[in-house]
């Protein structure tokens, strides 16, 4: 187990584009070691989501998970999802208004424009194609984490600054209306 530092804002590295991982390393030994590091990493931190530039690794590699997440006790549980090269487009037309923070964004959460469905292309860490739809408030956590291999952070997407809030503040005036409308989406598409 290796739990790694988690990068901040402000860290150049962040905001860089990340690569591809070569065809050649899907399967490799360096690959698997990465992506246990990402998953140790999430899991310690209570994170959704971890993407390798927030632990300092430039390669386009991220995973997801949501178990009964005390950081988001609203969102859908999400089994553990690892994502090699991911491309994601976009579903139909429909937007909803996603409250998010992000590790690498200690003690701010804001709204953000997220497509309420999202196809999304990648390749396992063993190099099996993976090719799904996400629905719901859970497309919304793949949108983040696959921003964090272009070097976007939440913030960039933030349409309205007044809607930045703490932790703390969060939870007092905001998340029982959120949490009501995430209840709505989950009930829609199933996530
Ligand atoms: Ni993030």
């Amino acid at each position: 187990m290796s739990v790694r530092d988690i990068v901040e804002v402000g860290v150049p590295s962040l905001r860089e584009r990340a690569t591809r991982v070569p065809t050649a390393d899907l399967g490799s030994e360096d690959l698997a070691t990465l992506v246990e590091d990402l998953v140790d990493s999430m899991r310690a931190a209570q994170g959704a989501g971890l993407a390798a530039p927030q632990i300092g690794v430039g390669l386009r590699v991220c995973v997801i998970e949501v178990r009964d997440n005390p950081r988001y006790p609203y969102k859908p549980n999400v089994p553990l999802t690892i994502l090699v090269n991911p491309v994601i487009t976009p579903l139909g037309d429909e937007m909803f208004d996603n409250f998010e923070g992000c590790l690498s964004v200690p003690g701010l959460r804001g709204l953000v424009p997220r497509h309420a469905g999202v196809r999304v292309e990648a390749f396992s860490p063993q190099g099996e194609r993976l090719d799904s739809e996400i629905w719901g408030v859970t497309a919304g956590t793949y949108q983040h984490e696959c921003d964090h291999l272009d070097g976007v952070l939440f913030l960039d997407r933030v349409r309205d600054t007044r809607s930045l809030s703490t932790w703390d503040a969060f939870r007092e005036h905001h998340e029982a209306d959120f949490a009501r409308r995430v209840r709505a989406l989950v009930e829609r598409f199933g996530s």
